[in-house]
């Protein structure tokens, strides 16, 4: 039925969620600002600076765009270090072999992700080269729940909207898959949203819709 498959990065191919919690709560602690893992929960698939955002609601001073931005340099800077201790062994072995169960079985693959750090971590993976086309938080002016990540994906992969089965963990990135007119198998947190076609109790659960 499809031709292609777009995998969001954080949450479904790995698991970067305790790196950006600890980089976030290491600067909100800085700030005297209460952060804790629900309001983590909050942030995935929305982009660096609508993630401080949501974390500065917790405050009662108001902060330049300025400063704003040094904030948010900071979380970056730790949390690329905490990622520079990733390796290939943090790849679950059975969403590798899926993903070479997938692309044997003719599959084009893509990765749409808010990230701008999406390549470093696909390196440390050692799967920069294994996607025909990756989109990543550099190339777009919108974060999802827009629809922009996920079209773009989908024109590099040259297919259109209807062969393309997105594979998300985020509500938001739910959303902005269904807006760009795609089919999402849901996976983590988005496994019970209402708009998905597929519910994934895990990565693998891929191999049984997509044959
Ligand atoms: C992904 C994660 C989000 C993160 C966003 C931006 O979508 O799920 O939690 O905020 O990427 O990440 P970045 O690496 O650019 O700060
Ligand atoms: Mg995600």
């Amino acid at each position: 039925k499809y031709k292609g498959i777009i995998f969001d990065l954080d949450g479904v191919i790995c698991h970067t969620d305790r790196y950006h919690y600890m980089a976030w709560k290491n600067m909100a602690d800085g700030l005297g600002i209460y952060f804790d893992e629900e309001i983590n929960n909050r942030l995935r698939g929305v982009s660096r600076m609508e993630s401080l955002e949501i974390i500065l609601e917790r405050s009662d001073k108001a902060y330049s765009d300025k400063e704003k931005e040094e904030f948010a340099n900071k979380k970056n800077e730790l949390y690329k270090e905490l990622l520079n201790e990733m390796s290939e062994k943090d790849l679950d072995k059975k969403v590798k072999d899926t993903l070479d169960i997938l692309k044997e079985r003719g599959y084009k693959t893509a990765i749409a992700s808010s990230s701008k750090n999406a390549r470093l971590i696909l390196s440390k993976l050692n799967l920069i080269d294994f996607f025909d086309i990756i989109v990543d938080g550099n190339d777009i002016t919108h974060s999802k729940p827009d629809k922009e990540v996920f079209e773009k994906a989908g024109i590099g992969l040259k297919l259109l909207p209807n062969d393309c089965l997105v594979v998300e963990d985020a509500a938001s990135g739910v959303e902005g898959a269904k807006r760009a007119g795609m089919d999402v198998a849901g996976i983590g947190d988005a496994k019970g949203i209402e708009d998905v076609s597929y519910s994934l109790e895990s990565f693998e659960d891929l191999q049984k819709y997509c044959i």
